[in-house]
């Protein structure tokens, strides 16, 4: 497997490490892992289980029932709850406290370590809290230390409180208080204390400006690896979203090819409305289906395939710069299974022929049972979607297409699984209906558009 690349930034509160990764992290296209989210969602998670001064054994209970992930990049990053959105929750001064609090106890550390070491197991990181240099990631490929005076940082909590979060009546004088008491927590507790972690660049940014910052680390992560840094696969964005020159011009040149030489039509586009992870869910009847749901979908989408189409090396690369990855065996498999949760565990939207088998008259089969466990486990909608056309103007076994013939794209409502589970709470019945509902869609689109 290949090895992901960790970049870890340490630091006190407001010392300005959170802004920092996020712009260090989308200047490398890394994914950005702000762990004192993690901590601010487990605080929340105990506050509202009532269990802030439990037994560790009623924490550890209370842990199995907390789940968090997010959404998004930069301002639109969401951070959910047992799939609530809490964005705006984490950031109050009460989720503050409680949370450089909880995390002096050892159950909740590891338990957040354990959750931090899993959302980098499959991408390259920038990861920013107390303790990632020195605990998490103490491999990490390279660490950094933000410092900056305590003065300095006091005025940029005030200005960010008052900005970001109303606070209009807080004072100075309480902020400075308030981070000089979580500064003496994070530095005096007995379990991972916010250290230099060995082997970080230490940087003071008492006097510098955020791009200064930002200029300073990506020099430093270049120097210290120029040829695994050089050159970031994405230089583009489509939508929002960062994606390759070679992702957006192969959208334009078949885009250009299903407009004049078909009649090419897409159809219900305004499932696509929110800006969180998918699975595009498609019936597949010829080579011509990923190029089609490609052009057609309004956002950025990855897609997997078969590793026989990886042999010689333009197609490994240009496969690679249109977000298209290897997979050998079963869809189910669980090297697919970790690419797509990371996929969309980051917000993106994966397309996914979820068919068991191929059916001859055109009807759609039962579903493989991975795409609910995907959509489980990736906490994603799924967008059903049609492709009505292509088996007759590139048949399995053709090689040439047929001109001039009709191609349409549809998508369906969006299917969401853990509505489904709430209702039934059983796990194996609300795949099964999951399954079954998005199948069904799927047969309607084809019988709605197919004339
Ligand atoms: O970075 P932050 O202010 O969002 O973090 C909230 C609290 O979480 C902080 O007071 C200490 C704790 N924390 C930690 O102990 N270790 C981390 N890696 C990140 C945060």
């Amino acid at each position: 497997m290949k090895k992901c690349i960790k970049v870890t930034i340490d630091g006190p509160s407001a010392s300005g490490k959170s802004t920092v990764a996020k712009k260090l992290a989308k200047k490398l296209s890394y994914m950005h892992l702000d762990t004192g989210a993690i901590y601010r969602a487990i605080a929340l998670h105990f506050k509202e289980l009532n269990v802030l001064d439990a037994s560790d054994d009623k924490l550890k209970v209370a842990l199995s029932s907390f789940s968090y992930h997010f959404t998004g990049y930069d301002e639109n990053k969401r951070h959910y709850l047992n799939d609530r959105d809490i964005t705006q929750e984490l950031r109050c001064r009460e989720i503050s406290d409680l949370s450089s609090i909880i995390s002096t106890n050892v159950v909740v550390r590891s338990f957040a370590t354990d959750l931090q070491r899993s959302f980098a197991e499959q991408f390259n990181v920038v990861v920013e809290g107390r303790d990632t240099g020195s605990v998490v990631f103490p491999d990490a490929d390279i660490k950094f230390y933000l410092d900056a005076d305590p003065i300095e940082r006091a005025k940029r909590r005030f200005s960010e409180l008052k900005a970001k979060h109303g606070y209009q009546d807080l004072t100075k004088e309480e902020i400075d208080a308030d981070l000089k008491e979580r500064d003496n927590r994070d530095l005096k507790r007995e379990l991972s204390p916010l250290v230099c972690p060995e082997g970080a660049l230490k940087v003071d940014t008492t006097s510098l400006t955020v791009s200064q910052i930002v200029a300073k680390l990506t020099y430093e992560v270049k120097k210290k690896a120029p040829l695994r840094f050089a050159s970031p696969t994405y230089y583009c964005s489509y939508k929002g979203k960062k994606c390759s020159f070679m992702y957006l011009l192969t959208k334009w040149v078949f885009g250009a090819y299903f407009k004049i030489f078909h009649t090419y039509k897409v159809e219900g586009l305004e499932n696509f409305k929110n800006d969180c992870p998918a699975i595009i869910a498609c019936n597949h009847v010829s080579f011509l289906d990923p190029p089609m749901l490609g052009c057609a979908s309004p956002e950025v989408i990855h897609c997997l395939a078969k590793r026989a189409l990886y042999k010689s090396r333009f197609m490994s690369w240009w496969l690679h710069k249109i977000n298209t990855y290897p997979v050998s065996g079963a869809s189910d498999d669980k090297t697919v299974m970790k690419k797509v949760l990371a996929l969309l565990l980051k917000g993106e939207k994966v397309l996914i022929f979820p068919e068991g088998t191929r059916g001859k008259d055109g009807t759609v089969q039962p579903l493989r049972k991975g795409l609910a466990l995907f959509a489980d486990k990736g906490k994603a909608k799924v967008i059903p979607a049609a492709v009505i056309g292509p088996e007759h103007a590139l048949p399995v076994n053709k090689k040439f297409p047929k001109l001039f013939t009709k191609l349409t794209v549809a998508f369906g409502p969006p299917v969401y699984y853990r509505e489904i589970l709430k209702e039934v709470k059983d796990k194996k019945k609300a795949r099964e209906i999951f399954l079954e509902r998005v199948q069904n869609e799927i047969q309607s689109l084809i019988d709605k558009y197919k004339n």
